[in-house]
């Protein structure tokens, strides 16, 4: 949609859609099949941007199941992922979450929902970007979500910190969407990274820094 001449952001688009709404809706994930992912239908999304719905509860069990001291995420968006996130973080009773988001419009939607969420403090919010976010490691679970074409470089940026028994997840590495699955498996070429590749609508990585590694 062009407004005042201009294409909209998607983000901006989806913040949009959602304070017309007021509230969060699920619906069938429309992401297209890929071969890894033939029914995608079968899974539910709030929207485009935020992760599937199945993916939201598995980042809150990968929490729950590691116990991560340190999480960084790259990308907060509306603060969704964020919050499940959280919600792990919660149950274990200790821990917190660095996440970073580049846009000050979505930055303060994000941090509006976080402030209004009860899980304000286990969270840093930061309007930053992940290529200029800095953390004292060592990170035990990384959520690279942020734009598509920098998840390669923030997870270079990153692996230095990263604990080398914790997680790495990159979403949106589908077939279809091949940046990110191609990013991981050059990393993994490079003998960075060891990576799985779950075939989910959008694709997550599940990945584990080489060195270090007992
Ligand atoms: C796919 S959305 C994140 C969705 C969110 N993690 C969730 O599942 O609820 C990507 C977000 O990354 C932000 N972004 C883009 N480039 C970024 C960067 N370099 N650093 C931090 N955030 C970035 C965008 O503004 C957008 O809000």
């Amino acid at each position: 949609m062009r407004l005042f001449g201009r294409r909209e952001k998607n983000e901006h688009r989806i913040l949009r859609e959602f304070a017309r709404r007021g509230a969060d809706e699920l619906q069938p994930e429309y992401h297209r099949a890929t071969p890894e992912c033939p029914e995608p239908a079968r899974w539910s999304m709030y929207d485009s941007m935020t992760a599937e719905a199945e993916v939201l509860e598995f980042l809150r069990s990968v929490v729950i199941t590691t116990k991560p001291k340190l999480i960084v995420e790259t990308g907060s968006f509306m603060g969704v992922s964020t919050l499940w996130l959280a919600e792990g973080v919660r149950q274990n009773g200790f821990g917190g979450i660095v996440s970073c988001e580049l846009d000050p419009q979505v930055f303060a939607v994000a941090k509006q929902r976080i402030e209004a969420s009860g899980l304000q403090q286990w969270i840093q919010l930061r309007n930053q970007s992940s290529l200029e976010l800095e953390v004292a490691g060592p990170i035990d679970l990384l959520f690279s979500d942020s734009d598509l074409p920098v998840r390669e470089q923030e997870v270079r940026r990153f692996l230095p910190l990263m604990n080398p028994h914790g997680l790495i997840l990159m979403h949106d590495a589908s077939s279809h969407l091949k940046v990110v699955r191609e990013a991981a498996l050059r990393l993994e070429q490079e003998g960075l990274i060891s990576t799985v590749l779950l075939p989910t609508p959008r694709g997550l990585v599940m990945a584990q820094k080489r060195a270090g590694r007992l």
